[in-house]
């Protein structure tokens, strides 16, 4: 089984990473061929919104922004299964996550067939600070995200700086038993 797990902050040992790291390690325990994606290490520019509102995205289920999210998108097609981490921002997704999944979803929504991501199980993760305020919006907007693109949520958990220390275990747990699941799935 092979499982992206993506990352979107510029901290690269920040709360985000240590989430991204439990995943990792969870799905490894579980045999998984793991492929980490920091979205802050790669060129991805927003949606340019072309034409009137939908470039070729919208028939050819491409992207004509020409930059890192090719190669990432295209990548997708091969994994069973996908974590997506993000700081919460304004309450929001971080602007790198944003970009990335605004454009992966222009691409997929409205594939007929097999999509790089439909059915398949998804964790959704979003790391806040402190105050944890906001973190309840981000996680729904992520979770909008994994119903447009018709994948399967399988989980979606919130983590703070006080819950940090539980909340870890929780996701290195989560991403065990997706690939657990799917490897029971497969036999
Ligand atoms: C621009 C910005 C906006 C933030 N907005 C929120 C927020 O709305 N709610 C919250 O709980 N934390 C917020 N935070 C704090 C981060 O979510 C928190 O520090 C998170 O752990 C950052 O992840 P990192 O350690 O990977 O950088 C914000 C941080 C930044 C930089």
């Amino acid at each position: 089984m092979k499982v992206m797990i993506f990352t979107s902050s510029p901290n690269t040992d920040g709360l985000t990473a240590a989430c991204g790291n439990a995943a990792k390690t969870g799905a490894a325990e579980a045999d998984a061929q793991v492929v980490m994606m920091n979205l802050n290490q790669q060129q991805i520019s927003s949606c340019h919104a072309c034409d009137n509102g939908w470039g070729p995205c919208r028939n050819e289920h491409e992207c004509q922004v020409q930059d890192d999210f090719q190669a990432i998108h295209a990548s997708m097609a091969d994994m069973d299964a996908f974590v997506l981490i993000t700081p919460v921002y304004w309450a929001e997704m971080s602007e790198s996550a944003k970009a990335f999944f605004d454009r992966v979803r222009r691409c997929e929504a409205l594939k007929k067939g097999k999509t790089y991501i439909e059915e398949k199980p998804v964790i959704a993760v979003a790391a806040a600070g402190g105050s944890g305020n906001g973190l309840t919006t981000c996680l729904t907007s992520m979770e909008r995200f994994i119903t447009h693109v018709k994948a399967e949520k399988f989980d979606l958990i919130g983590i703070t700086q006080k819950s940090r220390v539980y909340k870890l275990d929780t996701i290195q747990e989560a991403a065990r038993e997706m690939v657990a699941l799917l490897n029971r799935k497969g036999e």
